[in-house]
Protein backbone atom coordinates (compact mmCIF):
# COMPACT_ATOMS: atom_id res chain seq x y z
CA UNK A 1 0.00 0.00 0.00
CA UNK A 2 2.52 2.47 0.70
CA UNK A 3 4.28 1.59 -2.44
CA UNK A 4 1.65 2.62 -4.34
CA UNK A 5 0.82 5.68 -2.73
CA UNK A 6 4.47 7.07 -3.47
CA UNK A 7 4.39 6.20 -6.71
CA UNK A 8 1.31 8.26 -7.14
CA UNK A 9 2.96 11.30 -5.27
CA UNK A 10 5.35 10.24 -7.63
CA UNK A 11 3.66 10.77 -10.40
CA UNK A 12 1.76 14.06 -9.25
CA UNK A 13 4.67 15.75 -8.77
CA UNK A 14 6.16 15.02 -12.16
CA UNK A 15 3.01 16.03 -13.82
CA UNK A 16 3.16 19.43 -11.90
CA UNK A 17 7.10 19.69 -12.86
CA UNK A 18 5.64 19.15 -16.50
CA UNK A 19 2.87 21.51 -16.37
CA UNK A 20 4.92 24.27 -14.23
CA UNK A 21 7.53 24.31 -16.90
CA UNK A 22 5.59 24.37 -19.94
CA UNK A 23 3.38 27.52 -18.59
CA UNK A 24 6.59 29.03 -17.46
CA UNK A 25 8.62 28.99 -20.80
CA UNK A 26 5.18 29.90 -22.74
CA UNK A 27 5.31 33.07 -20.85
CA UNK A 28 8.62 33.94 -21.30
CA UNK A 29 10.25 33.42 -24.56
CA UNK A 30 13.60 33.91 -23.64
CA UNK A 31 14.60 35.93 -27.16
CA UNK A 32 11.88 38.25 -26.78
CA UNK A 33 13.15 41.87 -27.00
CA UNK A 34 12.41 44.17 -24.36
CA UNK A 35 13.19 47.53 -26.02
CA UNK A 36 14.50 48.71 -29.37
CA UNK A 37 16.84 51.00 -31.31
CA UNK A 38 15.25 53.39 -33.87
CA UNK A 39 18.50 53.81 -35.47
CA UNK A 40 18.60 52.66 -39.01
CA UNK A 41 21.36 50.18 -40.29
CA UNK A 42 22.57 49.19 -43.14
CA UNK A 43 20.43 46.66 -44.79
CA UNK A 44 23.38 44.20 -46.26
CA UNK A 45 24.21 44.00 -43.00
CA UNK A 46 21.16 42.18 -42.39
CA UNK A 47 20.47 38.24 -43.43
CA UNK A 48 17.22 37.72 -41.79
CA UNK A 49 14.58 39.06 -39.62
CA UNK A 50 11.30 38.10 -37.33
CA UNK A 51 8.38 39.94 -36.25
CA UNK A 52 7.85 40.15 -32.36
CA UNK A 53 4.31 40.69 -31.32
CA UNK A 54 3.28 41.95 -27.50
CA UNK A 55 0.11 39.51 -27.94
CA UNK A 56 2.54 36.41 -28.20
CA UNK A 57 4.11 36.70 -25.02
CA UNK A 58 6.84 39.22 -25.77
CA UNK A 59 5.91 42.69 -23.64
CA UNK A 60 6.37 45.12 -26.84
CA UNK A 61 5.71 45.02 -30.84
CA UNK A 62 8.85 44.61 -32.04
CA UNK A 63 10.98 43.56 -35.32
CA UNK A 64 14.53 41.39 -34.71
CA UNK A 65 17.05 42.08 -37.58
CA UNK A 66 19.87 39.03 -37.35
CA UNK A 67 23.01 40.22 -38.79
CA UNK A 68 25.64 38.44 -41.04
CA UNK A 69 27.84 38.41 -37.47
CA UNK A 70 25.32 36.28 -35.38
CA UNK A 71 23.80 39.95 -33.82
CA UNK A 72 20.27 40.19 -33.39
CA UNK A 73 19.38 43.90 -33.14
CA UNK A 74 15.74 44.44 -31.96
CA UNK A 75 14.11 47.55 -34.09
CA UNK A 76 10.51 49.45 -34.50
CA UNK A 77 7.78 47.20 -35.94
CA UNK A 78 6.67 49.34 -38.28
CA UNK A 79 9.06 52.00 -39.51
CA UNK A 80 9.19 52.88 -42.97
CA UNK A 81 12.87 52.00 -43.14
CA UNK A 82 12.38 48.92 -41.11
CA UNK A 83 10.06 47.57 -43.91
CA UNK A 84 12.71 48.14 -46.63
CA UNK A 85 15.07 46.28 -44.75
CA UNK A 86 12.82 43.62 -44.54
CA UNK A 87 11.94 44.00 -48.23
CA UNK A 88 15.57 43.86 -48.69
CA UNK A 89 16.36 40.31 -47.00
CA UNK A 90 13.22 39.15 -48.56
CA UNK A 91 15.13 39.74 -51.65
CA UNK A 92 18.35 38.41 -50.81
CA UNK A 93 17.01 35.00 -49.42
CA UNK A 94 15.18 34.71 -52.78
CA UNK A 95 18.24 35.22 -54.89
CA UNK A 96 20.39 32.96 -52.34
CA UNK A 97 18.02 30.33 -52.89
CA UNK A 98 18.71 30.70 -56.82
CA UNK A 99 22.41 31.38 -56.54
CA UNK A 100 23.57 30.03 -53.07
CA UNK A 101 27.00 30.49 -54.59
CA UNK A 102 26.54 34.12 -54.45
CA UNK A 103 29.25 36.12 -52.24
CA UNK A 104 26.03 38.38 -50.69
CA UNK A 105 24.75 34.88 -49.80
CA UNK A 106 27.25 34.14 -46.90
CA UNK A 107 25.59 33.11 -43.55
CA UNK A 108 22.48 34.08 -45.00
CA UNK A 109 20.32 30.96 -44.00
CA UNK A 110 18.64 28.57 -46.52
CA UNK A 111 14.88 28.45 -46.16
C1 LIG B 1 11.93 56.58 -35.50
O1 LIG B 1 12.66 57.59 -36.17
C2 LIG B 1 11.95 58.20 -37.22
C3 LIG B 1 12.89 59.13 -37.98
O2 LIG B 1 13.89 59.66 -37.15
C4 LIG B 1 10.76 58.93 -36.63
O3 LIG B 1 10.03 59.58 -37.65
C5 LIG B 1 9.86 57.91 -35.92
O4 LIG B 1 8.77 58.56 -35.30
C6 LIG B 1 10.65 57.11 -34.90
N1 LIG B 1 9.82 56.02 -34.42
C7 LIG B 1 9.82 55.54 -33.18
C8 LIG B 1 8.95 54.36 -32.92
O5 LIG B 1 10.51 56.03 -32.29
Amino acid sequence: MAQWGDSKLFFCCVLFIACYCTVTLAQIPMDCCLSFKNKTIDKRRIVDFRQQSSGKGCSIDATVLWTRHGRTLCVPADEPWVREVMKYVVHLKDLCKKKPKDRRCVRVKHV
